[in-house]
Formats: C-alpha cells, structure tokens, sequence
C-alpha cells in the first residue's frame, strides 16, 4: 500500500491577525507549512506529499519546498487552493496519482504532530478501518448553545453532552482513498472535518490516540504554544 497526504494550507489565518497567509507564517525561523510537510514526510510510509497552496501563493510555495530540506524519499505536489478547507482538500485529492490507495488529509495549521502519531493513523487503514481520526479527550465541559441572533446577547444553553464520551479530532485523518473519494463527490454540506464526510456515507470511522502536540495553531497564543514545544525540541 503506497500513502499519500494532502496538506491543505490555503487558508488565511483570520484568528491569528493581520499578516501572511496561515501556513507561510514563521515558528522559530521555519514556515509553519515546512515543519507540518517535515512532519508528514518524517514516516517511512509517506510517498508523496501534495501541498494545497493560498489561491495565489503555489509558486511561492514551490520555492519554499525547494528551498528547505526534505527526505529524498518523498515526492512533492503544489497546486492551488480554493475557497474553503473543504474545496481545498478536493483540488488536492483531484492531483492525485493513481498508485497511493491509502490518503492522509493533515492541516498545515498543525505543524507540530509526531511521527508516531501519522504512523498510527496509517496503521489503522492498513488494517482495514475506512477512515481514522487522532483524537483527545476534552479538558473543558462542552455546552451546546442556541447562538445568539445578535452579538453580545448572551446565548441559552441547549445540552450538555457527557464529556467522558467526546473527543476532540486533530489530524493527519487517514482514508481508504477510494471512501474519501466517494466522500468528497457525495457530500456537499458545509463540514469541518474529512471523517464527517465519510460518516454522512454511513461508513465508519474509527479514533486512534492523538496527541497534544498536534494542537490546531488558531490564535496567537498558540504560536507562543508552538514556539515553546519547538524550543524545548531545539529545532
Ligand atoms: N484551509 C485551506 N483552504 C481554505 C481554508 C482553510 O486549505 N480555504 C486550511 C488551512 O490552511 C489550515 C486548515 O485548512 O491548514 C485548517 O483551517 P483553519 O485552522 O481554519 O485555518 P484558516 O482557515 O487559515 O484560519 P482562519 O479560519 O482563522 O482564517
Ligand atoms: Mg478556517
């Protein structure tokens, strides 16, 4: 089985505040979207590595991949993004070669996940699982609110689901390629994840453990978070 991951790193970074697109954005020096390809192409399975580049940014892109260090066992891809993360995932899927049956989708926004935890999630569809999530139990109580019509209105709380039962998903997701193919054709609701994709089929999906430093960088604290995992790694 030969694996493939698709990195989508088109998004703008809105929460992190004013600058460069997300992905282009440094941690300690490096492109955020250069440590989160070295992390994919840290394990031994991943053959090929398509980046999803901003809509304007895949030679920019290109010139950061050739620019930096990357395994020589592993191939690379740039093509542009679109709109949302969801359109972003299907132009990457769509540059696919037809020999790698088994898919990773990983956010370049979590450039700090360990090998051992992409190794994992590959694991899991070599041994037969549709679709595999890493996932985390939670810290906080989740309360599920009816969102307030106007902003600044405080909101009623609708539920409370057990947390003991709720994980919070981070990537690499990992996919049986031809399911998460079929997904992407199929699905046209709005998702924040390629695993409800494949759940909408009715398909399962599967958790393995995640781990903490594949937290999403969303604001900026999270790059002080990151920055400080990447010290104590002295990279
Ligand atoms: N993404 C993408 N194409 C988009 C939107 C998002 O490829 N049109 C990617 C982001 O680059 C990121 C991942 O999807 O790697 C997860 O999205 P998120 O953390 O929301 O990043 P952004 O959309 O860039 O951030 P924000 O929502 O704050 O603008
Ligand atoms: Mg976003």
């Amino acid at each position: 089985a030969r694996t493939a991951v698709v990195i989508p790193a088109a998004g703008k970074g809105v929460r992190l505040g004013p600058g460069a697109p997300k992905a282009l954005r440094a941690l300690n020096g490096t492109p955020m979207l250069i440590h989160a390809v070295r992390a994919m192409a840290a394990s031994r399975a991943v053959s090929l590595v398509v980046v999803v580049a901003p809509p304007d940014g895949a030679a920019e892109v290109k010139s950061l991949l050739d620019a930096h260090a990357l395994p020589e066992r592993t191939d690379f891809l740039v093509v542009p993004g679109g709109e949302t993360r969801q359109e972003s995932v299907k132009l990457g899927l769509d540059a696919l070669p037809p020999e790698h049956d088994i898919v990773l989708v990983h956010d370049a926004a979590r450039p700090l996940v360990p090998v051992d935890t992409v190794d994992a999630v590959i694991e899991a569809v070599r041994d037969g699982a549709q679709a595999v999530v890493p996932a985390l139990p939670l810290a906080d109580t989740v309360k599920e609110v009816e969102p307030a019509a106007v902003t600044g209105e405080p909101e009623p709380v609708v539920a409370t689901p057990q947390r003991a039962r709720l994980r919070a998903v981070q990537t690499p997701q990992g996919f049986d390629r031809a399911t998460l193919i079929r997904a992407h054709e199929t699905v046209t609701d709005d998702v924040t994840d390629d695993a409800s994709m494949v759940e909408q089929l009715g398909l399962t999906v599967v958790v393995v453990p995640g781990h903490e430093e594949a937290f999403k960088v969303t604001r900026p604290l999270d790059l002080v978070l990151a920055e400080a995992v990447l010290a104590r790694r002295r990279l």
